[in-house]
């Protein structure tokens, strides 16, 4: 496992490229897997997880090639023609693959996979997706009914409607994906938006796709038309650089290539309530009675400048929204002025690792005023952070903000375990050190 101290940094100037978005590039392989004709995708992230993505479905009978630099050929099986590997289907660190894949496998009249993946993966619930896929009529045995590996047996699914518990985009995603083998019309309503990219793609992909206030639905199909995917850069990526950039005196950064689609750009709409200035071209979030959903994914340049900082309240319906951020918010608000809380957000608890525990616990070894509560944190600015030792615990997150508060502290971090900054961004730390 690999240590990286990160010194207390001068401010930062320059331009740094945002990496490939993660959640845009499993879903754009999985759509090349299910379609009959070659898809090409532009962009691709070449990152351990997405990785992941290309070696199941090459498990399961896809080919996949590579195109012009930074491209992938996928030449799919077809909505019906995934074929069952002999063992397990190795899923690795990727929840977004273990909850999406199965919706797909679940339509797969007669075939059975395993799925199974890494120490973080097993403690991770697939009871989740095990619910609503069962309810169209598959069978998921999972491990003391919750855990992987876990087990699909394809069926002929039936259409269902089904009210999601969580706002969940894997979890919706999931649905989506075997209602297009279902005959009929597939329905889920969230509790609160969460990232649209399924919804955009298969649109894209000449799918029929509803919005209707919280609920979206999907037409059955026998094939889709998805010939080629531009996957923008990761705005969950991009976050720790423009966190970097806000925290850092004197910095002024400018990130290029973001994905700006409303569903991920709750975080930059919680920043700029702090205070912090990011100047681009964000999508706006659309009136919610819109039925047209859209098959763009808006870019954007990011111009961001350091500044003071103030304290906010993060409530349950802007959680899915700004997931994958909150830790960052929580390292904003060691920043600020005045307290920060986060509410809503029990999900933390499920993701790479305990992300409440290990915010709370990781900040408090630097300086920080924080505590857990049962669903976010609760902290008390001081306007600097001391420094110290923080571990990733395996977690991709945790290390890149490990990283950012060390260029931010006064004494600097220490982040044992950087190495799983490459389950999201390889390249992180010289992206970086490319600013100092
Ligand atoms: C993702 C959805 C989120 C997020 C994860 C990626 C996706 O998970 O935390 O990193 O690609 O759909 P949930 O949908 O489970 O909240």
């Amino acid at each position: 496992m690999s240590s990286v101290f990160f010194a207390p940094a001068g401010r930062l100037r320059g331009a740094v490229l945002a990496p490939p978005d993660k959640s845009i590039s499993h879903r754009a392989a999985l759509l090349g897997a299910m379609s009959a004709e070659p898809v090409r995708i532009t962009n691709y992230l070449q990152a351990q997880d997405t990785l992941s993505t290309l070696a199941a479905l090459r498990a399961v009978g896809t080919t996949i090639e590579p195109g012009g630099p930074g491209e992938v050929i996928v030449r799919g099986v077809g909505l019906r023609g995934a074929v069952a590997p002999e063992g397990p289907i190795d899923v690795g660190n990727a929840g977004t693959l273990m909850r999406l894949l199965p919706g797909w496998l679940a339509a797969q009249e007669g075939r059975v996979f395993e799925l199974d993946g890494d120490r973080s993966i097993r403690r991770r619930p697939v009871d989740r997706i095990a619910e609503p896929l069962a309810r169209m009529g598959a069978l998921i045995e999972a491990t003391d009914g919750r855990f992987p590996p876990f087990v699909v047996r394809g069926t002929r699914l039936r259409r269902i409607s089904y009210e999601l518990p969580v706002a969940s985009a894997q979890v919706k995603s999931c649905v989506l994906l075997a209602g297009l083998a279902a005959e009929g019309k597939t329905t889920v309503v969230e509790p609160a938006p969460s990232r649209d990219h399924t919804e955009r793609m298969l649109a894209g992909a000449g799918v029929t796709v509803r919005r209707d206030v919280l609920a979206v639905s999907v037409r059955g199909t026998d094939e889709l038309a998805a010939r080629s995917i531009v996957v923008p850069g990761d705005l969950s990526s991009a976050a720790f650089m423009i966190a970097a950039a806000v925290l850092v005196q004197g910095s002024r950064v400018l990130v290029r290539g973001v994905g700006v689609n409303w569903t991920r750009t709750g975080f930059l709409r919680i920043l700029e309530r702090m205070g912090g200035v990011v100047v681009g071209r964000l999508e706006a979030m659309p009136r919610f009675a819109d039925r047209i959903v859209a098959t763009e994914e808006p870019i954007s340049d990011l111009d961001v400048h350091a500044g003071s900082l103030w304290g906010t309240v993060v409530e349950p319906e802007e959680v899915a929204l700004a997931i994958d951020e909150l830790p960052l918010v929580a390292l904003l608000g060691c920043f600020a002025t005045g307290s920060t809380v986060v509410r809503g957000a029990q999900e933390l608890r499920v993701k790479e690792s305990d992300r409440i525990a290990g915010v709370v616990e990781g900040l408090r070894g630097l300086g920080a005023q924080i505590e857990a509560t049962q669903d976010g944190f609760a902290l008390t600015g001081a306007g600097s952070l001391r420094g110290g030792v923080i571990d990733a615990r395996g977690d991709h997150r945790m290390a890149m903000l490990g990283a950012v508060a060390g260029l931010a502290s006064r004494d600097g971090v220490e982040v044992v375990g950087m190495d799983a900054a490459d389950v999201s961004y390889p390249g992180f730390a010289e992206d970086l050190a490319a600013l100092q």
